[in-house]
């Protein structure tokens, strides 16, 4: 079977552009100031991020991959027929092929479809997954996640969905359970998701993952201020920021900012405006929520699944969860 590419919707460079401008204008205009954390990922700030993902310090991508190593014949095992293995957001594809590996040892038919909003990425995974896996089907979707469940699931097979790296620690737990709810709506009974959950674990463990020592996350995250020089014509210092990350134990997430290390005011010239920063005048780039494992069984039981499995690492530090839906 030959592979294919869908693109159901396209995110166009400007519309891209134009949501990042948007962003920045309003954040930067409130009080507190913020920008959200999605606009890290531009080129640069994915290739650094897979630098985060090497590093030793960030525990996260070692812990998911034991788990996935020594779980994944049950967690395969679990499909109980021919299934669609929907992966939401396509990453390098290092862990999914821990999975493909298991699935072709144990000849199961299955399809793999990743699903991601930026064409590049997925088809760049499907090249790369199918010079290793040539005899398996795979289907990449190019649309929002919703938009690509909804047109995915049907009854006709079983959907296995996988949310690994801790993707859903972009939400709280009040947005993780909405995430849930919309989740389960497009699924069938029976149907199954893979989720990797980050654990709330010893501050001190966190804080070395969050501002490693190499400077590599400091990097991650004034490379938003690069961009707002590159795309929008900002006239950023990067010696006038600093990286700060803290951990609020109260609301279990770990908060990156950038700093200004001294009053200044910086104009950018695509939003036609001086931006005033005080001195030590935070702005809010990140939330890294951490999750319980009594969190991850309100998550289940509040949307209509059933938590099948909760395999963890040595350390108890990550969660990967098979959720059921009934
Ligand atoms: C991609 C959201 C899972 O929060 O751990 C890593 C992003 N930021 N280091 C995370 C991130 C700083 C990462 N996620």
């Amino acid at each position: 079977m030959a592979n294919s590419l869908t693109v159901l919707e396209r995110q166009s460079p400007e519309k891209l552009r134009n949501d990042f401008r948007q962003d920045v204008l309003h954040g930067l205009s409130a009080n507190p100031k913020r920008i959200p954390s999605r606009h890290f990922y531009d080129a640069v700030g994915s290739r650094i991020f897979q630098e985060i993902m090497d590093m030793p310090e960030y525990y996260l991508t070692d812990c998911e991959r034991e788990i996935l190593q020594k779980h994944s014949p049950e967690i395969v095992a679990a499909v109980d027929r021919p299934f669609r293995m929907i992966e939401l957001g396509a990453g390098d594809g290092r862990k999914t092929r821990i999975l493909l590996e298991e699935l072709q040892k144990q000849g199961r038919d299955f399809e793999y479809t990743p699903l991601d909003i930026s064409e590049s990425a997925v088809a760049g995974l499907l090249e790369d997954v199918s010079a290793d896996y040539p005899k398996i089907p795979m289907r990449g979707l190019v649309c929002e996640y919703n938009h690509g469940l909804e047109y995915l699931c049907h009854a006709d097979r079983r959907n296995l969905v996988l949310f690994l790296g801790s993707s859903i620690g972009n939400f709280s737990l009040d947005e993780a359970s909405a995430f849930f709810g919309r989740l389960r709506a497009m699924l069938n009974p029976g149907d199954l998701c893979l989720v990797g959950f980050d654990l709330v674990k010893d501050p001190a463990v966190l804080q070395r993952a969050y501002d490693d020592a190499a400077g590599i996350t400091r990097r991650f995250n004034l490379n938003l201020l690069s961009r707002i020089n590159n795309e929008l014509g900002g006239h950023f210092d990067l010696d006038g920021f600093q990286h700060y990350a803290s951990y609020d134990a109260g609301r279990s997430t770990m908060e990156s900012y950038l700093l200004s290390r001294r009053r200044q005011s910086v104009r950018i010239e695509a939003l036609g405006h001086d931006f005033d920063f005080g001195a030590w005048e935070a702005v809010h780039v990140e939330f890294s929520w951490k999750y319980s494992e009594g969190d991850i069984a309100m998550l289940a039981e509040r949307n209509n699944f059933r938590l099948k499995r909760v395999y963890t690492d040595d350390r108890d530090y990550f969660a990967v969860s098979l959720f059921e839906a009934v």
